[in-house]
């Protein structure tokens, strides 16, 4: 087993992202910088962590949804950490000779993704950016692990969240769609306010704009009819756009059954023809 050491990385004081993440999901990839800026942005939310948890347990279910089509290769972009049993460990306990490339944009994230996966064939991590496919299909580790002449599953679990309308999020997704062979899949989740109530609406400014001071991020909350429109032209699977934990909900579980963060996020899958 790979031992995570706080070894010095190009930006171990400066709080980011991917690790901020793993921090809300319980993991152990995080610095004392990443735990005070998630804990302040806490304060402005206090279901956030409980937000990240619905978006991976949404992911899992996605993934296990794929592979239940017969989806044996699996890209994952703006993936965070390999880690908090993440897509390669779902994928390998149904299908051990799945493929799974994590693709993020941040160099420290994906080096210590590399590490956690030195000793999985099957499954990489690059650094790419998810708002450019042709990067991402170039890259020599995705033409290796990745056969885009069969069906793949493209998982976009809160990365469009960090693209702004100028990069146009729907051309983004149909980039990819495009240059999917059918019987592929996209999933995508994304933050929401729009069912949320005033006070809740007022957390998600403040948490936003704790983002954007303290990490340096903008976040953009957008609404579901945005949303569903960058599924056009693909198969919409059932239940369709819907919050992540009404998608496909595994018996008995409500991560956030009783919190306001449940709101704040859609996910859905479609398939392309
Ligand atoms: C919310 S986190 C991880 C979520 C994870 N996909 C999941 O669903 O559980 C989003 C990740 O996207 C990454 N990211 C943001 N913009 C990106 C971009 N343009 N290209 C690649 N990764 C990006 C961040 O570094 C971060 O690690």
């Amino acid at each position: 087993m790979t031992t995570f050491t706080e070894r010095p990385v190009a930006d171990v004081d400066v709080a980011n992202i991917a690790r901020i993440y793993d921090y809300y999901l319980g993991g152990l990839y995080n610095f004392a910088i990443d735990r005070e800026k998630a804990d302040r942005i806490r304060t402005m939310l206090p279901g956030v962590d409980l937000l990240a948890r619905a978006n991976r347990d949404w992911l899992r279910r996605s993934v296990r949804f794929l592979l239940d089509q017969g989806v044996d290769q699996f890209v994952d972009l703006g993936s965070g950490l390999p880690t908090a049993n993440n897509v390669h460990e779902v994928a390998h306990a149904r299908n051990p000779l799945a493929r799974v490339v994590y693709v993020d944009h941040e160099p420290s994230a994906v080096l210590h993704g590399e590490e956690i996966l030195a000793d999985e064939p099957l499954a990489a991590m690059i650094e790419a950016d998810g708002r450019r496919p042709e990067q991402v299909w170039a890259h020599p580790r995705v033409r290796e692990l990745i056969d885009l002449s069969r069906p793949v599953g493209i998982l976009m679990g809160g990365l469009l969240v960090f693209v702004d309308d100028e990069d146009d999020p729907a051309a983004v997704v149909a980039a990819y769609r495009d240059a999917c062979a059918p019987g592929s899949y996209l999933s995508i989740s994304h933050l929401s306010d729009d069912l949320a109530d005033a006070a809740t609406r007022t957390q998600v400014a403040r948490m936003t704009d704790a983002y954007r001071v303290g990490v340096g991020q903008e976040l953009y909350v957008r609404d579901r009819e945005v949303i569903a429109s960058w599924f056009e032209g693909m198969e919409l699977v059932e239940p369709g756009v819907t919050l992540m934990a009404d998608w496909r909900p595994d018996p008995g579980s409500c991560v956030d059954a009783q919190t306001s963060s449940r709101v704040l996020g859609y996910g859905a899958t479609a398939r392309v023809v």
